[in-house]
C-alpha cells in the first residue's frame, strides 16, 4: 500500500477550498478520480493502523473529503470500523469511497456525540454538541457509478452528515450552539 497523503497535504481550515460546494463527479471514472479515491482510502485505512499511523504522522480518521486533499469534488472516503472491536470478525462497519451522495431522507429525531465532533482540517478543537439527524438515508454512487441507497442510524449516520457536509462547504462548528456550546436539548440523544 502506497501512502501518497500525509498531515501536509489536508488543507486546513481557512482555505477557501472547504468553503465551497464541490463539483460532481461525473462516470465513468477518470483515472486520475480513481487514484485519488484510492489515495484517500489508503490515507484513513493508514490512520487507523496504530502502528503506521505513527510512523507517517497521520491523525486518524474515519472520513477525508476530497476538498480536504485540496480537490473540489463530490467524492468523500470512509471507514467506519466494526460496531463491536472484540469480535473475531473485524469487517468495517462501512467502507467505500462515496460519489454524489444525497441525504433523501432524515428523521426530526437528533443525535450528538458526546464529546463533540473532530475534523482532519480543523487543527484546534472547536468545543460544543454537534446536534445530527439521528436517522438519515443516503443516495449516492461508488467508484463503477452504481446507485445505492442506505439508513444509517447514530454513529455512522453523525460520520455520513460530517462528510456530506464538507461537500458543502460546511465544517462540524458551524452546527454548535455559539451561546451554549454544551446545552442539552430535549430532542438530542448522545451517543
Ligand atoms: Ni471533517
Amino acid at each position: 500500500m502506497t501512502i501518497r497523503f500525509t498531515m501536509d497535504k489536508i488543507t486546513k481550515d481557512g482555505d477557501p477550498v472547504l468553503r465551497k460546494t464541490a463539483e460532481k463527479v461525473s462516470f465513468p471514472l477518470s483515472e486520475e478520480h480513481r487514484q485519488l479515491a484510492e489515495d484517500m482510502m489508503t490515507y484513513l485505512v493508514v490512520s487507523q493502523d496504530p502502528e503506521q499511523n505513527e510512523k507517517y504522522g497521520l491523525r486518524p480518521g474515519v472520513g477525508l473529503a476530497a476538498n480536504q486533499v485540496g480537490e473540489s469534488l463530490q467524492m468523500t472516503a470512509i471507514l467506519i470500523p466494526s460496531e463491536d472491536p472484540a469480535e473475531e470478525d473485524d469487517e468495517p462497519y462501512f467502507k467505500g469511497v462515496i460519489f454524489n451522495p444525497v441525504i433523501i431522507s432524515e428523521t426530526v429525531g437528533r443525535v450528538a456525540l458526546e464529546t463533540g465532533e473532530g475534523c482532519l482540517s480543523v487543527d484546534e478543537d472547536v468545543p460544543g454538541f454537534v446536534p445530527r439527524s439521528k436517522k438519515i438515508k443516503v443516495r449516492y454512487q461508488d467508484e463503477k457509478g452504481d446507485t445505492y441507497e442506505k439508513t444509517l442510524r447514530n454513529y455512522p449516520a453523525i460520520v455520513f452528515q460530517h462528510e456530506i457536509d464538507h461537500l458543502h462547504g460546511k465544517l462540524y462548528y458551524d452546527h454548535i450552539n455559539k451561546a451554549e456550546p454544551w446545552k442539552v436539548d430535549d430532542n438530542t440523544k448522545y451517543v
